[in-house]
């Protein structure tokens, strides 16, 4: 694990954006993994800019969101499809057939998360994950677990995921009790993994990501057997 740590968030935000353009400069037709959460937000602006200024081209990108709440729909505000659309989508040149959330309306949810999966494959893969990391550990919405799913699946949230998200919605009695997510196995055949971590409450749960242990009940331990991740960490979450 490659550890870079940065003076604030913002700094963070900027060198994530510039990360992802130099990648996708290197390879036109790149296949990027994206998370969702407040921590990804200034990135997101960054890259804006960055396209406003002609220095990335999404139109070879495809793109593979990690996770959904189950029963919201696009237009539900809260909605990942609806954040990927706010902050990215609408505002880079990335066509929309070459963007993939998984569906959280979706009739049938095995065969929803087999054909996501199938789907990153016939890609060719994710060439680089980018991820954000719960107060809890978790990645995507792989959640602190006796056992941990591989593929994509639908997923319960616990009770501190859901106070964690509330901030997002009007009560936590709005939160979603469910997800489908990548699971651990999708996310470690990624090529590439970069992960932002951010803020005191991430402290402990980073700690333990880039000790020497692997456990379940931290999901983002299980990022060590990958061999190339890129940690972005700011001084409020990193330890020493
Ligand atoms: C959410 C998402 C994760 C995200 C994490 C951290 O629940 N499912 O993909 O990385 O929680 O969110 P935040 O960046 O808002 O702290």
């Amino acid at each position: 694990m490659k550890k870079f740590v940065f003076e604030n968030y913002n700094a963070l935000s900027v060198y994530a954006a510039q990360y992802i353009v130099n990648e996708i400069n290197s390879k036109p037709d790149y296949v990027l993994g994206l998370p969702t959460g407040g921590t990804p937000v200034g990135m997101y602006d960054e890259i804006e800019h960055m396209y406003k200024k002609g220095m990335v081209d999404f139109s070879d990108v495809k793109t593979f969101n990690l996770d959904e709440y189950l029963g919201l729909n696009k237009k539900h505000e809260q909605s990942y499809y609806y954040f990927m659309n706010k902050n990215l989508y609408s505002r880079v040149n990335v066509k929309p057939e070459n963007t993939h959330i998984p569906n959280g309306m979706a009739d049938d949810f095995a065969v929803e998360a087999l054909n996501y999966d199938k789907q990153i494959k016939e890609a060719g893969g994710i060439d680089l994950m980018v991820l954000g990391l719960g107060p809890n550990g978790h990645i995507g919405f792989n959640e602190p677990d006796s056992e941990l799913i591989a593929p994509t699946h639908v997923v319960s949230l616990t009770q501190e995921t859901i106070k964690a998200n509330a901030r997002f919605f009007s009560s936590e009695n709005d939160v979603p009790q469910k997800a489908i997510t990548m699971g651990v196995g999708s996310i470690l055949k990624s090529k590439k993994i970069l992960i932002l971590v951010s803020g005191e409450s991430k402290k402990e749960a980073a700690a333990q990501m880039m000790s020497n242990k692997i456990t379940t009940q931290n999901p983002s331990t299980l990022l060590q057997l990958h061999p190339d991740v890129t940690v972005l960490i700011d001084k409020a979450a990193d330890s020493e």
